[in-house]
This record gives C-alpha cells, structure tokens and sequence, in this order.
C-alpha cells in the first residue's frame, strides 16, 4: 500500500482522484476554503501560499507521492488577480517540488493544454510553448519551476471534465445543467481541445505513478472535438435536445482572458510509456452519464458542508 498526499482534494480532479486512489490506498487530501464532510479519507484545510506544507504535511504524513492538483484554475480570476495566480500557480509547485525531491518523494505536477498559443494544434511534449492569459503564463511558470527543482517530478498536461463538489465547476456540468433545463446556451464552434473524463484522468495518473515515469506527459483524451461538439455529444448522451445549444465563435463571447483555439494534444508518448490505450471523449462521456443515473454525482455533492 502507498501513501499519497493530493492537495486540491475539493476541486474537480483532487476530489474525484482522492476518492479513487482511497478504495485501494491511504489518501490524504489538502483543500483551502472548501471544508468536506463525510469523506472516506481524511482531508486538512490549509492555505499553500502562506502555510508550511513541508512541516505540515511532509514531515507529519510522510507520503510516497504528492499529486499537487491546487491552483487558481479559472482564467478571468487569474486576469483579475495575477500576483496570487503568479503565486500559487508558478511559485507553490516549485516549492512542494522541491520539498519532494529533498525527501525522495515521488512529485507530480498537473499543467495545462492551455501552455500552448493553439495555432496548430496536435501538439507533443517537445513542441514550442507558448501561453496567452495570465493563467496560461503562470502554469507554464509552474511547469519550469517544477522542473528547474525536481527532474525526477512528473508533469501532467492535462484537460477533464467530471463531477464536481458545486456541480457548476466542469464544462460538461455547465451543458448538462442547461440543457436538462432546457435553458438556451452557446458552444464554441471554433475551439478544439481533447477533454479526458476525470476519472480515465484518475486511472491514468495511478498508473504513471505507479510505472514511476518523469518529466512532461500529455493526459488528454485520444479523440479531438470542439467545445460546441462536446456539447452536441453531452446532450446526445443524456437525450437531450442539443438544438438549445448555439455554434458561436470564441471572440463572439465577452470572456476577459485570451483562448487559445486549437488545443488539441498528441498523448502518443503516454500511451507508448504505459503500453495503454487512452480513452476518448465520447467514452468519458458515455461513463460521466452512467455515472449519473449510478448516483455517483449526487455522492459527490453531498460532500459539501453546504448540502
Ligand atoms: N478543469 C480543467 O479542465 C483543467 C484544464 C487544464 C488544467 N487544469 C489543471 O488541473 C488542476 C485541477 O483543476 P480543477 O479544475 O480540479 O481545479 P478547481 O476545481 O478549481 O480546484 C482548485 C483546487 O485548488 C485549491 N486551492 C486553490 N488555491 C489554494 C491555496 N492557496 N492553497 C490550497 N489549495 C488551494 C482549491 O481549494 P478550495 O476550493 O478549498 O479553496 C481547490 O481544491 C489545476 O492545476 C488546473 O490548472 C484543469
């Protein structure tokens, strides 16, 4: 049995990773100003910017990994707010890296596909990066951080959609939520990405700890749609009427932060290091609604303090 440390333990990926990695491991979460109840692990309410994460959880816990999930992940906070996103974005994970490497910890690190400009698109880890918005910049800053300090950390660039804590914090909780309501709503017809259900996410992580791998990986989704697709796809799934959702173009929208448009990821030298094959969108989306009608998304609200 491992250890394991994941800080973001109540946003979308921690909580959904802390609950996977406690059916069959010891799993401590940090969260910030989001207490929990109910959990099946045991969770500690600290702030990474100003708290001693070494003394406090290192030293006392004594993990065999951290999996560092926390960020400011919205993009128009981190425009609001760019010396806390600097902070806790670029600055944070080099010092937990650091920390780890000093304790031979196994450190990993979660970025972001949105560290690319998105003007080719299919990217691989070697490509040029390229960040546009205050939170584009600040996780590149991480990654370089992360790796100036610790060569041995993994560093994951990801993009997922799940259920959350609030119910409100994923893409796909956005189009489903609207379209059960029949509310009307856009879809960006011209960003691509390759969302990764959280809990393939989940899995995958597990497993490049486990096969104890370094350095930049893509853990994105094996398939490419656009955000507007995703949608269409989200409403086909749940039978729901996908006319309520409108094709719109990105600069149509009255968003602060900088998109990039095509940020699609080549996960060629994951599925080759872990000899796996990487799920699809359309499979995540499949298993978010089975997932669904098994009550799982319920569950995971009712871990709020506020229900
Ligand atoms: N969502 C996506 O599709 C996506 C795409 C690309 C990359 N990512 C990356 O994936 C990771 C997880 O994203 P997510 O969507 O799960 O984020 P999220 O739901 O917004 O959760 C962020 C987590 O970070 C914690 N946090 C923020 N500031 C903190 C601080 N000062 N000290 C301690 N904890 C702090 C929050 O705690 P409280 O809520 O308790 O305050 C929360 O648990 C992030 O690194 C993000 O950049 C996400």
């Amino acid at each position: 049995m491992s250890r394991f440390v994941v800080t973001g333990a109540s946003g979308l990926l921690g909580l959904n990773l802390s609950l996977k990695i406690s059916a069959f491991d010891e799993v401590f979460g940090i969260a910030n100003t989001s207490p929990l109840k109910g959990l099946p692990f045991e969770i500690q309410v600290m702030d990474l910017v100003n708290d001693n994460f070494e003394k406090d959880v290192l030293e006392i816990y004594k993990p065999d990994a951290v999996i560092h999930c926390a960020a400011i992940a919205n993009l128009e906070e981190c425009e609001k707010n760019p010396d806390l996103a600097y902070q806790t974005n670029a600055v944070v994970p080099g010092e937990i890296a650091q920390q780890c490497k000093k304790r031979d910890v196994k450190f990993v690190h979660i970025s972001t596909d949105a560290v690319f400009d998105g003007k080719s698109g299919n990217y691989s880890e070697d490509d040029p990066t390229n960040p546009l918005s205050v939170y584009a910049k600040t996780k590149r800053a991480g990654e370089e951080n992360v790796q100036n300090q610790n060569p041995d950390a993994i560093i994951a660039r990801v993009n997922f959609f799940g259920w959350s804590l609030s119910g409100t914090r994923s893409l796909a909780e956005f189009f489903f939520t609207n379209l059960i309501t029949k509310n009307p709503i856009n879809g960006f017809m011209d960003v691509h990405f390759c969302p990764l259900y959280v809990s393939h996410l989940s899995d995958l992580l597990i497993k490049m700890v486990s096969a104890d791998l370094s350095g930049i990986y893509h853990v994105v989704s094996s398939d490419q749609m656009t955000k507007y697709e995703f949608g269409c796809a989200i409403a086909d799934q749940f039978a729901l009427d996908h006319r309520l959702i409108t094709p719109i173009s990105v600069n149509d929208s009255n968003l602060k932060a900088e998109r990039s448009l095509n940020l699609t990821l080549s996960t060629k030298k994951l599925s080759t290091s872990l000899n796996v094959s990487i799920p699809s969108t359309l499979d995540g989306i499949k298993q978010f609604s089975d997932d669904y009608r098994n009550g799982y998304a319920l569950k995971i609200r009712n871990y709020s303090i506020e229900n």
